[in-house]
């Protein structure tokens, strides 16, 4: 999706956003039958009307007030996905947004809704040609919208492109070394930095949560170490994003019941996709700060050589772990990563995986569950960009009473902690390998979609991603 200022009177089709009827007056050219058709379709419920005129086509947008902001913010975005639908149904390729709302932003947030509605992942169909959407340019009118904002808005989109591409990828495709070579190329793209470590590598750094979920794969594992230094950055530490790259979950040999519930495991790398996606837009915006992610990466198989329930694991740090569940994967080789992250004294490190189904049943899809031993600034900061972006958070406690429950009898500490508190005690053997601020999100019940919801479309989302630019952009700016 490409997002352009308008100079001059370039576009055959434009969408006007109102929030009160009086301010059809001030749209040049309406005809009294069009305001009297317009009036009607408002009376009908219609947030959308369309008019197909010779010309071109003229859509007024009525947006509704909320009981919040942030609900407002929210509706322009839903707002912007039906005007998407409507411009591909009549198979435009470009419309111009002017924004004659109150809300300074409506254009931008419409605009948004729209770009991320009209995402498609068409790699395997024959028919693509035929049913590719039309929309392709979104214009502002001069004062609906900054050039500075469509460059930031432009980068999240192609950041959550990108990141969606990469969850539905499937395995056959997206293999971890494949996955790497992906993120190499999004780096060369953008402009930061990529190392990737293989099998080998990884052996002589010994990451043992790492190659232990790989024993049971056709496949080599990777590390994927990514870096962007900025010329003057506000941070004086790095911060460090970490994303969980497993390409495909299996559950290895405590296999994933087969009905259904590994449907969607090609998904298992979101975390990975949100981190490597922040990545390029951090690049692209050239935000002043400098900024790691990391990404284990492997797919978790039973073959012949998978590491088996019971087995202790000697994880990089040292520390020993009694694997209970060959399924509880995720965090083995966040371990190895969060233990990495230590070598640069990171201001903050940040997780994202689609660590534990106990997080997707608490809270479903409509936000993220959260936890972690950030000052009460940083949290707040995040919760702000979550409400703000409606990718909203809910914090979890990581009291020590959690931590029991991962005490083992032959280790240090295993790898599931009994069938309460799932979210949680996953969250807690994570925490024993941090030594810096440090805030968890899982996502494993909003990286992937079955079905279509206002702007998000089926299949990967990049959930999480807008607030975590939105965390970034206001980092260390008071
Ligand atoms: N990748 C799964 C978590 C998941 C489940 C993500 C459903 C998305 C949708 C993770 O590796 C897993 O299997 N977790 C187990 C942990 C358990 C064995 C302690 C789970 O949540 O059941
Ligand atoms: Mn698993
Ligand atoms: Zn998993």
């Amino acid at each position: 999706m490409e997002f352009k200022i308008q100079q001059k009177q370039t576009s055959k089709n434009e969408a006007y956003i109102i929030d009160d009827e009086k301010k059809l007056s001030s749209i040049a050219g309406l005809t009294k039958d069009e305001l009297a058709f317009i009036s009607a379709s408002f009376v009908a419920e219609q947030t959308v009307v369309t008019i197909n005129r010779p010309g071109g086509f003229v859509f007024i947008y009525l947006l509704k007030n909320k009981k919040s902001d942030a609900q407002t913010f929210d509706t322009c975005r839903k707002g912007g996905a039906e005007l998407c639908g409507l411009c591909n149904k009549h198979k435009l390729a470009e419309v111009t947004l002017a924004n004659l709302s109150a809300i300074p932003n409506a254009a931008l947030l419409v605009a948004e809704g729209m770009a991320l509605a009209n995402y498609q992942f068409l790699k395997y169909r024959t028919e693509a040609k035929k049913i590719a959407h039309t929309l392709a340019i979104i214009y502002f009118t001069k004062t609906s919208a900054t050039l500075k904002d469509v460059t930031q808005l432009s980068a999240t989109i192609d950041a959550i492109y990108k990141a969606r591409t990469l969850v539905n990828e499937p395995l056959s495709f997206l293999s971890a070394e494949q996955l790497s070579r992906e993120i190499a190329a999004m780096g060369k793209e953008s402009g930061f930095k990529v190392t990737i470590f293989n099998k080998a590598r990884i052996e002589k750094e010994k990451m043992g949560g790492l190659l232990s979920v790989n024993r049971g794969s056709i496949q080599p594992p990777t590390f994927t170490i990514m870096e962007y230094v900025p010329k003057k950055a506000l941070n004086k530490k790095p911060i460090v994003l970490v994303g969980k790259g497993v390409v495909y979950d299996t559950g290895g040999l405590s296999l994933k019941p087969t009905l259904n519930s590994m449907d969607r495991m090609k998904s298992d790398m979101g975390g990975a996709a949100l981190v490597s996606g922040a990545m390029y837009a951090i690049a692209k915006m050239q935000l002043p700060l400098h900024v790691i992610a990391l990404v284990p990466a492997t797919d978790n198989r039973p073959g012949q050589e998978a590491y088996v329930p019971g087995d202790v694991i000697t994880m990089m740090s040292g520390k020993t772990v009694e694997v209970l569940n060959t399924d509880a994967e995720g965090r083995m080789i966040l371990g190895d990563a969060l233990e990495w992250a230590k070598r640069y004294k990171p201001e903050l490190v940040v997780d994202f995986a689609t660590l534990t189904g106990a997080a997707s049943v608490a809270i479903g899809e409509h936000g993220i569950v959260c936890m972690g031993t950030a000052d009460e600034e940083t949290k707040k900061a995040f919760r702000d960009s979550g409400n703000r972006q409606y990718e909203r958070l809910v914090e979890y406690p990581l009291w020590d009473e959690y931590g029991e429950q991962i005490k083992s009898d032959i280790a240090d500490i295993k790898n599931v902690g009994g069938p309460s508190g799932g979210a949680i005690t996953a969250g807690k053997f994570l925490e024993h390998f941090t030594d810096y601020p440090w805030m968890h999100f899982d996502i494993a019940g909003v990286s992937f979609a079955t079905s279509k919801k206002g702007y998000l479309p089926i299949g990967g989302t990049a959930y999480g991603m807008r607030m975590l630019l939105d965390f970034l952009t206001h980092y260390g700016k008071a």
